[in-house]
């Protein structure tokens, strides 16, 4: 048996097969044989192992060139050399545009057959080695893009890009464990619009789960899959199939489900294996994100917590911090920041004055003007916010916001007395909004100011204590909701 390659024949006349094949099988090559297209799309269907077809054009049933538009249409990965018996160039121009490899004007030489079937057979190799190399390319490009990423959500975006980006689906819905469930956590494409259909995907990818995390290849008509066609699970699908499970170390902790519509390319083996390569992959990442989210989620309610125990040694700063994270949003959406930055924002608007649980409390609350003694003691509350925060890894982005959040740009701020753009954009924010909350709410010593007059003294010390620029965008905000 021949280990060169295997060709398919396909010609009405039994005698040119017959020469054919021994010239083949003597070559080396394996061979099998149909008489015309039909018998030859059978023959594609059973084994997947044929490298060419090499096929006569004039044959009764079904011809050459409606098994050249067969192949094209189900994407096979054969190559196609054609026989001509009527060997006009118009012919070959048109075969060779529908994607033949080769042709060959009957009569021939066996020779010249061989030497045509060899080229082929030459081509195709280094083709596959191209497209082996393409997606090894491919599987490097997405592990450097998800080893970048920590967080959950972009880690998944990331994948999904990859995802789509590879096997161009209608639809992809990704299913994570949570608790001991799988609930969809990325819906895209034609899955969002058809909620029944995400919930039999997701029944089926559940089954594939608890039969031990088997993928799944269902083209209706051409791949089926023996179990799931038995209980029916595959009833009503008329799309295309994809499904894969993330396995980590720990087991099985979701899958990818693809889908594409019947008359799109098919998918095939070659795309579920890449598919499963891209998925085992990324399951490792994915498992360590969810328990970093765990993690900073739990870090996040000790914080919020601290934050909430500050405010409660001064029931005059009840509410400040949220309010500091809501205002510090508001005018980094206005600046148009990514949602990483107003994030940190956010969390940095909580927690920036954390440092004041390490405050004395008559000091805090002391109704009159502090001393300069107690004034430099309450210069301290950025330092202890600094040190507190350093324990906490996942906010450690934050830290410098927290910090600095009392620097002014003329440099007569504290702890470090640092100038204008040294300071941290995102400190130098925080610092107009917590000004503006401080104004507008009442305080131990003094009631709250209205709106306009905090304002005007955010204007007056522009460039001095606040940064000018985003001084202006803050008044614009105000302006906009009326305020001023
Ligand atoms: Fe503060």
């Amino acid at each position: 048996m021949g280990n060169k390659g295997k060709i398919l024949v396909v010609d009405d006349e039994e005698s040119l097969r017959e020469i054919c094949r021994e010239a083949l099988v003597e070559h080396g090559y394996e061979v099998v044989e149909a008489k015309n297209g039909i018998e030859a799309i059978e023959c594609l269907k059973n084994d997947k192992d044929i490298d060419i077809v090499l096929s006569d054009l004039n044959m009764p049933e079904m011809d050459g060139m409606a098994l050249i538009d067969y192949i094209n249409r189900h994407n096979l990965d054969v190559e196609l050399i054609v026989m001509t018996g009527f060997g006009t160039i118009e012919t070959a121009v048109e075969v060779m545009k529908k994607g033949a490899l080769d042709y060959i004007p009957k009569p021939f030489y066996l020779n010249h057959l061989l030497v045509k079937i060899d080229s082929a057979i030459e081509r195709r190799q280094e083709k596959k080695q191209r497209e082996r190399l393409n997606k090894l390319v491919q599987i490097l490009k997405l592990n450097r893009d998800l080893n970048a990423k920590l967080n959950l959500s972009s880690l998944l975006n990331e994948f999904l890009f990859h995802v789509e980006r590879t096997f161009s689906p209608d639809g992809t819905a990704i299913f994570l464990k949570e608790d001991h469930t799988y609930s969809p956590s990325r819906i895209r494409g034609e899955f969002k619009k058809n909620p029944i259909l995400i919930k039999k995907i997701k029944e089926i990818a559940e089954y594939l789960i608890n039969k031990g995390g088997r993928s799944l290849l269902y083209i209706p008509g051409k791949v089926e899959d023996e179990d799931l066609m038995a209980n029916g699970k595959l009833a009503d699908i008329s799309k295309q199939l994809m499904i894969c499970p993330l396995i980590s170390k720990s087991g099985i902790i979701g899958a990818v489900c693809l889908i594409r519509s019947l008359d799109s390319l098919d998918f095939n083996f070659d795309d579920l294996q890449l598919l499963n390569v891209f998925c085992s992959q990324t399951a490792a990442i994915l498992e360590n994100a969810q328990l970093y989210g765990r993690v900073l989620e739990m870090n996040r309610e000790i914080i919020r917590s601290l934050a909430k125990a500050v405010e409660a040694k001064d029931s005059y700063t009840k509410g400040h911090s949220d309010q500091v994270a809501y205002y510090a949003v508001k005018l980094g959406r206005k600046l148009g920041l990514n949602s990483d930055e107003l994030d940190k924002l956010y969390w940095a608007g909580i927690v920036h004055d954390v440092g004041k649980i390490g405050i004395p409390d008559n000091i805090l609350n002391k109704p009159g003007k502090l001393t300069d003694e107690e004034f430099e003691i309450m210069k301290r509350h950025p330092v202890i916010g600094k040190e507190i925060l350093s324990q906490i890894e996942s906010l450690k982005d934050i830290m410098p916001i927290i910090y600095h959040h009392h620097e002014r740009v003329d440099g007569r701020g504290y702890p470090e007395k640092m100038k204008g753009e040294d300071i941290p954009f995102l400190a130098r924010l925080i610092s107009v909004v917590d000004a503006y909350d401080a104004m507008t709410s009442d305080r131990a010593y003094r009631k709250a100011m209205p709106p306009s007059k905090a304002a005007a003294i955010l204007e007056d010390g522009a460039g001095a204590m606040w940064d000018e620029e985003l001084v202006d965008y803050w008044l614009r905000v105000l302006k906009q909701e009326k305020k001023i």
